[in-house]
C-alpha cells in the first residue's frame, strides 16, 4: 500500500538512538492515554476514532448539501477563524489548481471570511460579491467568537438584500454546537441548514467533521478519499513502537527538543501546501504551547523561502530542526526546453522535469542544512491527493496528541487564546466587561 512514509535517520544529530529510546516508556503511556481516555482533555478525544467513525450515510449528506450549494451558488463563502478555517483551506489549496480563481470554468469555488477583522478585506469581499451568485457556511464550534460573528452578520445581512431572507435562508449552511452558543440559536430561529460538532472535537483537531468537510466538498474534491486516507492512518498509528509513524514523530521531536532544539520548521517545495503549514502551526502551537513549555512552531515554503529564511536555517543560532514534507509525484509534467543562445546558461538541465530540479534543490539543502547541525525528519507523501492528505492529516493529529502527552501538557485546551479576548472586549467596553473596561483604561492613562 503506498502510504506517508517517515524517515528520522538524519534527524538523529546531537541526540543518539538511545536518547530517543529513552522515551519510549513516556511515548507508550501517551498512546494509552490517547486510546484509554486516561489523560488531561480526556473530554476532548473524539478525533481519535472519528475517521473510522464516519460513515457512509453521512457522508453523502454531506456531499447532498455541498451539491445543492454548488448548484445554487457561484461562490460559497466560508466563515470561521482558527480550526474553523484552517483544515479546509489547507485542503482546498493543497488540491486546487494554483489559479483556480483566475479560471472561469463555472465551478462554485470557495472564499474565505472570519479568519480576520480586516476592514479592508470584509469591504473587497462585499464590493466582490454585491453581483454574484453566493452563500455562506457559518462555522463557529462555540458559535460566539467575535471574528466569524462580525463577518457572518455583514454577509447574511447582505445576501438577504440580494436574493430575500427566504433564499438567503436556503443558501446558508451553520456548523456548530448541538445546542449552545448564538450561531445554534440564530440557525434554528432561521431554519438553516445545520451540522454539527461533537463536544468532544477541539477546533484544531475538527478538520475531519463537517468543519472541514463541507467546505471541501463545496469545491469540489473527494471527501470519501480523504476520510479513507486518514482511516489508513488511523489504523497505522494504534500500535506503539517504530512501525507506528506518528509514534517516532512525536518520540524523535521531543528527543531534540530535550537536546535544546526549541523551534521545529515545517518545511515543504510545493507551493500548494503552504496553508498546510498555516495549519500545523496552529495544531501544535495551540495544543503545546503552554506551562512555560512547547517547541515554537514555525512553517516555511521552499525552494521561496531558501532565499529569505535560508541563511538564518544555514547559519544562526543552533536551536531548530527541520520536518521536511516530500511529495513524491507531480500532477503535471513540465520540461525545461532547450534554448540555442544558451544565455542563461541552463542547457546542462535541458530536457529534463522541473521536479527534478525541484527535488534536487531539496536534497542539496537537507544536506546543507544537516551539515549546518539542523536535524532533519523526513516525511514522504506519494502524491498531493485527497487520500494522501487525508493520511497526512490524521498522522499530524495523532503524532500531536501523543507529542503534547509526552511533553506533559494538556494538549487539547488553549487556556492562552482568552487572554487577548478579555482586552479586546473591555476596550471595545462589552457589556459585562465594566470591570476589566476600568482596569485597563487605567492602565492605558
Ligand atoms: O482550536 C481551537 O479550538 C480554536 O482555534 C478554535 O477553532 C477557534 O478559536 C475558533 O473557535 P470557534 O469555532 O468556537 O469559533
Amino acid at each position: 500500500m503506498e502510504t506517508l512514509k517517515i524517515n528520522i535517520k538524519d534527524a538523529l544529530l546531537g541526540i543518539t538512538e538511545a536518547d530517543v529510546k529513552a522515551l519510549d516508556n513516556v511515548a507508550n503511556e501517551a498512546l494509552v492515554k490517547l486510546h484509554e481516555g486516561t489523560g488531561a482533555g480526556n473530554d476532548f478525544l473524539g478525533w481519535v476514532n472519528l475517521p473510522s467513525s464516519i460513515t457512509d450515510e453521512f457522508l453523502a449528506e454531506l456531499q447532498q448539501c455541498a451539491d445543492s450549494l454548488r448548484a445554487n451558488c457561484d461562490y460559497v463563502v466560508a466563515i470561521g477563524i482558527g480550526g474553523s478555517y484552517l483544515g479546509s483551506k489547507a485542503v482546498i489549496e493543497a488540491l486546487s489548481d494554483s489559479f483556480s480563481a483566475y479560471i472561469d470554468n463555472k465551478s462554485t469555488k470557495i472564499l474565505f471570511a472570519g479568519q480576520n477583522i480586516g476592514e479592508d478585506y470584509l469591504y473587497e469581499l462585499q464590493n466582490f460579491l454585491a453581483d454574484k451568485r453566493f452563500g455562506i457556511i457559518s462555522i463557529s464550534k462555540s458559535g460566539t467568537t467575535t471574528e466569524p460573528a462580525i463577518a457572518f452578520r455583514m454577509l447574511k445581512e447582505q445576501l438577504e438584500k440580494q436574493v430575500g431572507k427566504k433564499a438567503a435562508a436556503e443558501r446558508i449552511v451553520a456548523i456548530t454546537d448541538a445546542r449552545k452558543g448564538a450561531l445554534r440559536q440564530l440557525a434554528t430561529e432561521e431554519g438553516y441548514k445545520t451540522f454539527v460538532i461533537d463536544d468532544n472535537v477541539g477546533g484544531r483537531f475538527s478538520v475531519l467533521t463537517p468543519v472541514g468537510l463541507l467546505p471541501i466538498a463545496v469545491a469540489g474534491f473527494d471527501i470519501k478519499a480523504l476520510v479513507a486516507g486518514a482511516v489508513e492512518m488511523e489504523k497505522a498509528t494504534r500500535e506503539e513502537g517504530e512501525n507506528n509513524p506518528a509514534y517516532v514523530y512525536a518520540e524523535i521531536r521531543n528527543a531534540l527538543y530535550r537536546a535544546g532544539k526549541k523551534i521545529e520548521i515545517l518545511v515543504n517545495y510545493n507551493p500548494k501546501l503552504h496553508y498546510f503549514g498555516e495549519w500545523w502551526k496552529q495544531l501544535y502551537g495551540e495544543s503545546e504551547g503552554k506551562d512555560l513549555k512547547g517547541i515554537f512552531p514555525a512553517a516555511v515554503d521552499n525552494s521561496t523561502d531558501l532565499h529569505s529564511m535560508g541563511q538564518w536555517i544555514q547559519d544562526g543560532e543552533r536551536t531548530i530542526f527541520e520536518t521536511v514534507i516530500s511529495v513524491l509525484n507531480q500532477q503535471h509534467t513540465s520540461v525545461i526546453p532547450s534554448d540555442e543562445a544558451n544565455l542563461d546558461g541552463l542547457n546542462y538541465i535541458a530536457g529534463r522535469r522541473v521536479d527534478e530540479v525541484n527535488k534536487m534543490a531539496e536534497l542539496g539543502t537537507r544536506i546543507a542544512h544537516m551539515d549546518g547541525g539542523v536535524p532533519n525528519i523526513l516525511i514522504t507523501l506519494p502524491a498531493l491527493t485527497e487520500r494522501y492528505l487525508g493520511q497526512m492529516i490524521y498522522f499530524f493529529e495523532k503524532g500531536c496528541g501523543i507529542s503534547g502527552y509526552i511533553l506533559d501538557v494538556n494538549p487539547f485546551n488553549q487556556p492562552g487564546v482568552e487572554d487577548y479576548k478579555r482586552n479586546m472586549f473591555a476596550l471595545l467596553e462589552k457589556p459585562g466587561y465594566e470591570k476589566e473596561t476600568e482596569a485597563i483604561k487605567a492602565r492605558l492613562s
